[in-house]
């Protein structure tokens, strides 16, 4: 393996081959330079909801300072085994299967972690969330990755049996999806369930987006598929439900051998999560009290899409789920994505994210994503500078 930069003298060994800066603080960075409304990185930019705030307050002044128990903290537990009691009709144990995380990030590394040896293989579908890559590689295995083919980014799933070899350990997907809003429906968990029958084959789902899913359209849960759900690492983030991002708290729920593998590494990883911030979500869940963010995101695709419409953007699939909209610029120009969003950012004043960096291989589609996870009058402002774009 190549190594890194030395510093004092000592050589720092390069554990993955992402060894850029990542495009989201690039194009972040971009966009203060030019006083660019950012619709780039995926993060709400209007507040919490008064009643979670006011928990995290009481945590903090009633004494939940220290340590919570390295699984978590219970009552958090048990409110999250209530909720998907409710919202799936699927039974997780509190004490057994659920372990809560710094964020969903650190969650999928862990997952990764505790399934991967050197040489293994790990299959992720592109475009993907883009710590998949790196996370495989810390772990001295291969990332092997499968296509979607764009606008509908369904799974073609002849490429994937191809990609499985004896080596493959896991199979990590994303749905609701980042970047392209894509979902899966009933189907594919069960082709997926057909395919690595006779594996041992691993399964990471990545369920962040869950409760964003729009038009009436249902999220299928790993968890309530019988025969994935015992081979299956299912990953969740908060800070996608209750707009907290920067709380940075996500949650493992697996079959209990699974989940005791992933507490190996997580008590001399992380050791526990942050206790305020535990005991107000505990709170704001078992209370019920948050605007449910599926409604509120809803609301802001829909304007956005309306907005949209009348730009030389062209949508040829509304997103379905998450908070991205992707876009193609056919009618605008024929630049490289990278190229074309950081013109867009300069020349225009509104950020996004080239979907070629979800790619290992850099693939170009000639599509960008937006984040419509802002204020209306954020979409409105960066809407009526793309009015100011031309067709070419
Ligand atoms: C697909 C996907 N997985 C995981 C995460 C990370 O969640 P967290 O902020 O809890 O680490 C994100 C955040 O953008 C994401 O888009």
């Amino acid at each position: 393996m190549e190594t890194g930069k030395k510093g004092f003298g000592i050589e720092f060994p390069l554990k993955h081959s992402a060894t850029g800066t990542t495009i989201f603080t690039v194009m972040s960075a971009l966009a203060t330079q030019h006083g660019a409304i950012n619709l780039s990185q995926g993060f709400p930019d209007f507040p919490i909801d008064d009643a979670l705030a006011q928990f995290l307050f009481d945590a903090a002044k009633n004494g939940f300072n220290q340590y919570a128990p390295m699984p978590g903290f219970p009552p958090l537990r048990q409110a999250i085994a209530a909720d998907f009691l409710k919202r799936y009709g699927v039974k997780v144990d509190a004490d057994t299967e659920i372990t809560v995380t710094p964020g969903a990030t650190y969650a999928i590394y862990t997952a990764f972690a505790a399934v991967l040896q050197p040489g293994d293989e790990a299959i992720l579908l592109e475009p993907a969330y883009d710590s998949y890559i790196p996370n495989i590689e810390m772990n001295g295995a291969k990332a092997v990755p499968v296509g979607l083919t764009a606008p509908d980014f369904q799974v073609d799933w002849n490429k994937v049996k191809e990609a499985i070899t004896p080596r493959t350990k896991a199979i990590i997907i994303n749905t609701p999806h980042n970047p392209t809003g894509a979902i899966w429906d009933q189907q594919d968990w069960d082709t997926l369930a057909e395919i690595v029958r006779d594996t041992n084959i691993v399964i990471l789902a990545d369920e962040v987006y869950e409760q964003l899913v729009f038009d009436g359209q249902k999220h299928y849960s790993v968890l309530e598929h019988p025969e994935l759900r015992e081979r299956s690492f299912a990953l969740y983030s908060f800070g996608k439900v209750y707009n907290n991002t920067g709380w940075k708290i996500g949650y493992c729920i697996a079959p209990p051998a699974f989940t005791v593998a992933f507490r190996r590494l997580h008590q001399f990883l992380s050791f526990t999560t942050n206790t305020p911030a535990q005991y107000a979500l505990a709170n704001i869940i078992e209370k019920g009290v948050a605007q449910p963010v599926g409604e509120v995101m809803q609301k802001k695709k829909d304007y956005f899409l309306d907005l949209i419409k009348e730009t030389p953007f062209t949508i040829h699939k509304a997103s379905k789920g998450s908070y991205f909209q992707v876009a193609s610029y056919e009618r605008i120009s024929d630049m490289p994505d990278m190229e074309f969003a950081q013109w867009l950012t300069r020349e225009h004043g509104v950020a996004t994210i080239p979907v070629s960096a979800f790619y290992q291989n850099k693939h170009d589609d000639h599509l960008i994503r937006f984040c419509f996870a802002k204020k209306e009058e954020t979409l409105k402002a960066a809407v009526d500078r793309l009015m100011g774009v031309g067709v070419r």
